[in-house]
């Protein structure tokens, strides 16, 4: 029997205009019937439309910010610093996205970093780990998830409240390859059983793994009905409305 809540963030990415953020809200977010005890939606739009969609969305229905500074408010310009976000009222952050890693060569020691700055401020993080097709192929990704995580752990001082983990086999995103069935429930229990021997075993049976590798409507039916898989990040598919299709496997 299913004890995790479920989870299921959209990550818009780059994309959207104000019009789509209108548009896709009021048509189709504002329309999902959910029991809010059973299921966390979180919105996370382009920094710009964050505003926007924090004032359209129905009460129970979350926005996030997809990234945050590794520095505290000051002369960095261009930046924007997790007492900002907080000040703004947005309660979580995705971080650590395959993204950020590799188009903006961010490193694990960056991403601990912002994982400091969040919880400094209070901030709900999403998590993002996985590894890449070398380390697929070279079975490496036992270590990799390991090292990630003893990364997280440091960063958070051990409190793993507020967290939800995003498994993301950057080698089945965007490549027309996708992660089994097998690959990703062995991954996410993989996961689950370094929490449990490193952190605690309650902190295993709760913690939220959700999946990350280009969710669609055709595997998501399949994806979900893995004890564990937690739910989505959904990237391409959260602007289309195979979303709509998507979040309603998710209950
Ligand atoms: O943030 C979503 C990302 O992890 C996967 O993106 O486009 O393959 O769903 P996409």
């Amino acid at each position: 029997k299913r004890t995790r809540k479920y989870f299921i963030a959209a990550n818009w990415k780059s994309n959207g205009t104000t019009h789509f953020v209108k548009d896709i809200i009021t048509n189709m977010i504002n329309s999902f019937e959910y029991d809010a005890g059973k299921l966390d939606l979180m919105l996370l739009p382009g920094l710009l439309h964050i505003s926007l969609a924090q004032a359209m969305v129905a009460p129970h229905v979350q926005v996030g910010a997809q990234n945050v500074s590794q520095h505290g408010q000051g002369a960095y310009t261009g930046e924007v610093a997790a007492e900002h976000l907080a000040d703004y009222g947005i309660q979580w952050v995705l971080i650590g996205h395959s993204q950020r890693r590799g188009v903006f060569q961010e490193s694990q020691e960056v991403v601990a970093e912002k994982v400091k700055k969040s919880r400094e401020n209070g901030l709900g993080v999403i998590l993002c780990l996985g590894e890449n097709l070398e380390q697929r192929e070279k079975e490496l990704t036992g270590q990799v998830l390991d090292d990630q995580l003893t990364s997280f752990h440091t960063a958070l001082g051990g409190n793993w409240e507020n967290v939800v983990l995003a498994y993301e086999p950057i080698w089945a995103m965007g490549t027309g390859r996708i992660a089994s069935a097998d690959q990703t429930q062995e991954a996410h229990e993989h996961i689950r059983k370094w929490l449990s021997k490193t952190v605690s075993p309650a902190l295993g049976e709760a913690m939220r793994i959700i999946y990350a590798g280009s969710v669609t409507e055709t595997n998501c039916e399949n994806l979900i009905k893995l004890s564990q898989v937690d739910g989505f990040l959904v990237g391409t598919s959260s602007t289309k409305p195979a979303f709509r299709d998507i979040f309603e496997t998710v209950q």
